[in-house]
């Protein structure tokens, strides 16, 4: 009963147009954030503009990282140079950023406590190494308590040339565009991995800069395009504490195609 209520929500929700007006406003260290902005405006057709510091950050990730935790330990988030954007004319804010410390990017905090969303309709969209799309939505509602936020749009960094495909999806399933998508299967319930399991893991997640722990068990879908992989992993904390985290893989259904992996969710 609850699939079928769901299935007539999607479905009602993908067909209605959005007459609404679209701002897309994101920030943008090293372009990355700034190319899924500008797909989005694009399928959109929505009104485009960025968020810029006042001193800009200098693009070296080191750096990036010494002045960022600076300022989140002084409480000294970067002044930022006036919107061009008028947020006010607008009901809807596709609002992005990339991923700093597990949340939104110091740029959006002071963003956030110097401008009025108050009954506005937010869509967060970030880009990441790993992942950080719930935790930095989690962290808008706190600090923007008036506002609607909606279910966002995450991609990683080495996958940013699969966002213009998942972004058209995305904004049909939540009737930003018009159009229909078919509801993706759930996954199976979770399994121990086996060592087939480990391999497509240990090939889509080896390569990445940090370790992303040992998977325990997995659930699986096939979708038209691809089969998708949910591992639940354990790993250690730089503080040697255990945690457990969602990995999610995927293995495109063409000839020679890599896994890769999409999210890490802690
Ligand atoms: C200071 C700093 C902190 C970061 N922290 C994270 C993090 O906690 N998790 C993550 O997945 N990626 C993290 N990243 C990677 C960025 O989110 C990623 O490279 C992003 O795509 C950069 O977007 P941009 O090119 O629009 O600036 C961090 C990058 C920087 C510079």
């Amino acid at each position: 009963m609850k699939k079928i209520l769901l299935s007539v929500a999607l479905t009602a929700c993908v067909t209605t147009a959005n007459a609404q007006k679209a701002l897309v406003l994101y920030y943008s260290e090293t372009g990355t954030t700034k190319t899924v902005a500008e797909e989005l405006q694009r399928q959109l057709g929505a009104d485009i503009g960025s968020i810029e510091a006042v001193k800009p950050y200098s693009g070296n990730f080191q750096e990036t990282i010494q002045r960022g935790q600076r300022e989140m330990q002084n409480g000294q988030w970067p002044e930022l140079k006036p919107l061009q954007s008028d947020i006010g004319k607008y009901d809807i804010i596709f609002l992005g950023y990339p991923i700093w410390f597990g949340t939104y990017a110091n740029p959006i905090v002071t963003l956030v406590k110097s401008n009025d969303f108050a009954g506005k309709t937010v869509v967060p969209f970030c880009t990441f190494g790993s992942g950080g799309l719930n935790t930095s939505s989690d962290a808008l509602k706190k600090a923007l308590p008036k506002a609607r936020i909606r279910q966002g749009y995450g991609v990683r960094t080495a996958r940013v040339a699969s966002a213009a495909k998942e972004l058209d999806r995305f904004l049909k399933a939540y009737g930003y565009k018009k159009g229909s998508v078919s509801r993706l299967p759930d996954y199976s319930a979770q399994q121990p991995v086996t060592d087939a399991d480990k391999a497509i893991f240990d090939a889509a997640c080896s390569g990445y800069q940090f370790p992303l722990g040992t998977p325990q068990t997995v659930g699986k879908r096939t979708t038209d395009d691809s089969t998708d992989y949910k591992y639940t992993v354990k790993s250690r904390g730089f503080d040697g504490a255990e945690s457990t985290s969602t990995v999610y893989v995927t293995v495109g259904k063409q000839q020679g195609a890599k896994p890769e992996f999409t999210e890490v969710v802690r």
